[in-house]
């Protein structure tokens, strides 16, 4: 990234970020590299590709220019270091943890995720090897540490999750996974990194069901996986060989001396697993993602406020027993959305001259007002 580009807002990034008009027809939109293989320049070029000393296109099962857009794109929005675009969110998940964990490991997961990540936790990647402890109250950080066990590789979580809607303590299950020795995961879906940027708060590895938000058209399945770049791998070597030590299926490379630790995680689940396990996403499905992600803040913001404007007509309807929603001040994680999602909550601002935290906008109820303001929303003048 230029330092130009490093220095986009959100909604800059979400149009521009991967992309850069083409070089021979000056095209400006990124087309669809509709193609399997690419020209070695040589001999040597198709060495260095192999082994890691140069990066560049090598297969499309592996990597491919249109893809490679939305990798960057995604990567750029959450503020990682590299990401991998696959062919759905359960292929982010599973590759998420095989990267890191094998027959004989133990991860711990919150138990409160999406049906289908708890069936392949629980099940599938039980059938692997792979033992999976759930902590069934992903707010108490004794249940995580309780949960690690030597062989323990990973922690994994929704920053949002589906279907309950609670706002995970991205902070409180980092610091013990840390202290633990081991990265945490989370799954950001439901979020996108408009609304929360997990690595901001201590996650090391995000994944996406790009299938939703991200898409935002319902007409693609996709999934990315995004490095944080920031987990020292070569520390924990005894972990992490996978990682660290010399990968006989790939030339004997070790990832973290080739490529160093802020990206040896994404680039391995690339070389080594997207290759074997061959999860790739057409490039035509790329390329609608595309389309979609440049509209990502636009739909967020709106789905936001439909979702409050329901909450509160359904928290007020004589009919309605309870409403679960964390824009609520009734939802027990309303604080961690505040602190977390401030885009999402009602922003309510301190006037000086009334000395009370009023809403910004006159037709916002004060009962969604917070105590405390969250510190990153940004106050309009009231
Ligand atoms: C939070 C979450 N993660 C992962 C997935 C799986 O994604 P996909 O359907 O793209 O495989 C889903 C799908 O509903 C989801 O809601």
């Amino acid at each position: 990234m230029s330092d130009n580009a490093a220095r986009w807002k959100f909604e800059t990034k979400q149009v521009h970020s991967g992309a850069r008009p083409d070089p021979v027809t000056n095209a400006r939109a990124t087309p669809i590299y509709q193609t399997t293989s690419y020209v070695f320049n040589s001999a040597e070029h198709a060495q260095n590709l192999f082994a890691l000393a140069e990066f560049g296109n090598i297969y499309t099962r592996i990597q491919n220019p249109t893809q490679a857009v939305v990798e960057e794109r995604v990567a750029a929005l959450e503020g990682g270091t590299g990401a991998l675009l696959v062919a759905s969110g359960q292929s982010a998940s599973t590759f998420s943890v095989l990267n890191i964990a094998q027959a004989g490991d133990h991860i711990v997961s919150s138990s409160s995720i999406y049906g289908g990540t708890y069936n392949l936790f629980k099940y599938t990647l039980a059938k692997l090897g792979i033992e999976t402890t759930f902590v069934e109250d992903q707010d108490d950080a004794e249940e995580w540490r309780r949960a690690v066990r030597p062989n323990t590789k990973l922690f994994f979580a929704e920053t949002i999750g589906n279907p309950k809607i609670n706002v995970l303590d991205i902070t409180l299950v980092s610091d013990v996974a840390h202290a633990a020795g081991v990265p945490l995961i989370v799954d950001n879906t439901i979020a996108t990194p408009y609304l929360i940027r997990p690595f901001e708060h201590g996650a090391d590895i995000i994944v996406h069901s790009a299938t939703k938000f991200l898409g935002g058209h319902g007409t693609i399945i996709g999934g990315v996986i995004v490095d944080g770049g920031k987990f020292e791998w070569s520390k924990n070597v005894e972990t992490f060989p996978g990682l660290t030590e010399p990968d006989p299926s790939y030339h004997g490379a070790s990832y973290t001396a080739a490529v160093g630790d802020g990206l040896a995680y994404i680039i391995k689940a690339r070389v080594q697993l997207l290759r074997d396990l061959g999860s790739s996403i057409a490039p035509a499905s790329a390329w609608q993602l595309i389309q979609g992600i440049e509209t990502l803040s636009l739909r967020i913001e709106r789905h936001v406020q439909n979702a409050q404007e329901i909450a509160e007509w359904l928290d007020n309807h004589p009919d309605i027993a309870t409403v679960n929603y964390a824009g609520l001040p009734s939802s027990p994680w309303y604080e961690a959305a505040n602190r977390y999602a401030p885009q999402a909550s009602v922003p309510c601002c301190h006037s000086s001259s009334r000395a009370a935290w009023m809403p910004v906008e006159p037709s916002w109820t004060t009962s969604n007002c917070s105590a405390t303001l969250p510190t990153s929303v940004t106050c309009v003048p009231w």
